[in-house]
């Protein structure tokens, strides 16, 4: 898959595995990373979908309506690319924190879903619920922290709630944190979820 790496300044913390939103790089979301780890190394991926020309990581069949079989594969796709990347550039693949923004927290959420041991915390901004009627494997000390808009048009409140009680319910400590900025990832939401690292990850 297209990514970039950066070797961060301390190779003991937990590497950031960032996942842009529809119409995005593999560079977006570096700034976020700075602010959230600012010494983490950095997986940065681009989704291998096309949409119009914009990239994603799944393929979808309407706004919010997921491509099923097609999400199914792309997440087994990204898990053995991130086992790729860790032999390759050499860090522990235990200690993955996804960084995801709409689409790109949605392919982590699916991560999340659907392997037990892909990702070590996730910080989701604006995701929905990727799949239903699945069991989830044990999260059980795999944190995930949610940004969610009160006023999002594309996730509503009542879809977080539905993906915050499916994480709980796996065991994993979930933080839920509310903007009214809709579908925006803003400054604030960053700090918030900046903080969240510090307290769980630092
Ligand atoms: C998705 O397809 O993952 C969601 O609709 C979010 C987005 O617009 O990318």
């Amino acid at each position: 898959m297209r990514h970039l790496f950066e070797q961060g300044t301390n190779p003991q913390d937990p590497v950031l595995l960032l996942l842009h939103g529809t119409g995005g790089t593999e560079r977006d979301l570096l700034p976020v990373a700075r602010r959230i780890a600012p010494a983490s190394s950095v997986l940065s991926v681009r989704g291998n979908v096309l949409e119009n020309g914009m990239p994603r990581f799944f393929r979808r069949l309407a706004e919010g309506v997921f491509d099923e079989e097609d999400l199914v594969f792309r997440t087994g796709e990204l898990h053995e690319f991130l086992d790729q990347a860790a032999a390759e550039y050499g860090f522990d693949r235990k200690s993955l924190i996804a960084v995801g923004y709409s689409n790109g927290a949605n392919i982590a959420g699916s991560l999340l879903f659907h392997y037990p041991k892909a990702l070590s915390g996730a910080i989701l901004h604006h995701p929905m619920v990727p799949r239903r009627g699945v069991q989830l494997p044990d999260l059980s000390g795999v944190p995930c922290f949610i940004g969610a808009g009160s006023n999002d048009p594309i996730c509503s409140p009542q879809e977080t709630e539905e993906l915050e009680a499916l994480l709980s319910g796996a065991g994993a400590p979930v933080t839920v944190h509310w903007e009214r900025f809709g579908h925006q990832l803003t400054s604030s939401e960053v700090e918030a979820a900046a903080a969240w690292y510090r307290a769980n990850f630092a």
